[in-house]
């Protein structure tokens, strides 16, 4: 049984800056990226890997969910960078420019012979032209008894790179591939984080954004600024009134007299028996957003 985890804001922090490390302990984000890839230059890849790998193990950042983005799999820091990922003991991997479904069994497997915890999930980005052909096959490798495959993470900076498709407001070039990964990411059980927005002081463009991957059914956005954590939570939370008829969708179906219907009548509208089952969701990710913000 999966836990239901909030994605709603997940951090990129470069591994190489030792303030942005000690900062994420403060910050109201659900999950921290610890990168090593594309924030951090080569000369600085070694120093980065073992602040990032301690920073990891000594902890202090409470509930929130840890990530560790390890350089490619074709780059010769990916393997020193697999090993200490796998003995700091983030709640995952993030595998960059994977391609296939191939990528993610050959991690999984040199993950295995390290002897790693199998509890630390594998995160992939999806960032390359041909993982947005290759979706399927790639989340069809997603699920696993160790080292399942989570969470997509949308690379839209790489693809627009890759492809030459632009990045403009309603990133209309981007939607099929946004779409694809959605849909093969939920055939499977794997989250959805949309990808990051550059200009980070633009807060109307960003707030636009983030309800534009809440509306494709992403879970939550990647973020580059702290100050973009604050109105990614709000836009990726599910709403007072929809947490309110959440509930009143589930009291209605408990109640004696709509027992084994499918269909009924709450507030003059038609609710089937799967709004109930996505009313259970709102309730659960809100209340998990909760005990996120006791902690
Ligand atoms: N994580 C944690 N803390 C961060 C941060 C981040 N991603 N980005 C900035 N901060 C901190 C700064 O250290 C600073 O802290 P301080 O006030 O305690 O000194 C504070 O937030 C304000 O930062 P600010 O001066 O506004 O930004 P900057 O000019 O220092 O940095 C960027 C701007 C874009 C270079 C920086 O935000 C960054 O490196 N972002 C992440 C980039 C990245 O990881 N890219 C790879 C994935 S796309
Ligand atoms: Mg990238």
């Amino acid at each position: 049984m999966v836990t239901i985890r909030p994605r709603r804001s997940v951090l990129y922090m470069p591994g190489s800056k030792e303030r942005a490390l000690e900062k994420g302990k403060s910050l109201p984000t659900d999950a921290i990226i610890f990168d090593l890839e594309d924030a951090v230059a080569p000369d600085m890849k070694d120093m980065a890997r073992g602040q990032v790998a301690s920073a990891v193990q000594a902890g202090g950042y409470g509930q929130r969910e840890l990530i560790i983005r390890v350089n490619g799999l074709d780059t010769p820091w990916f393997e020193e960078d697999l090993k200490a990922a796998a003995s700091a003991k983030p709640n995952a991997i993030l595998i960059p420019k994977v391609s296939s479904g191939e990528d993610i069994r050959a991690v999984r497997d040199q993950l295995k012979a390290l002897g790693s915890d199998p509890s630390i999930d594998l995160w992939a980005m999806m960032e390359t032209p041909l993982a947005m052909l290759k979706a399927l096959d790639i989340a069809e490798n997603g699920p696993s008894d160790s080292h399942r495959l989570a969470v997509f993470i949308m690379g839209t900076n790489d693809l627009s790179k890759e492809t030459g498709a632009a990045i403009k407001p309603g990133r209309e070039a981007m939607l099929s591939w946004l779409s694809t990964c959605v849909a093969a990411g939920r055939a499977f059980g794997i989250d959805i984080v949309d990808g990051v927005y550059n200009d980070f002081k633009d807060e109307d463009g960003f707030k636009t954004e983030c309800a534009q991957g809440n509306d494709l059914g992403m879970d939550g956005k990647t973020l580059i600024h702290p100050g973009q954590i604050g109105p990614c939570n709000e836009v990726f939370s599910p709403s007072i009134d929809a947490i309110e008829w959440a509930k009143k969708i589930i009291a209605a179906f408990e109640l004696p007299e709509n027992q084994g219907k499918g269909a009924i009548t709450v507030d003059g509208k038609m609710v089937e028996l799967l709004h109930a089952e996505m009313a259970k969701r709102t309730v659960a990710i809100s209340e998990a957003i909760e005990a996120l913000a006791q902690s």
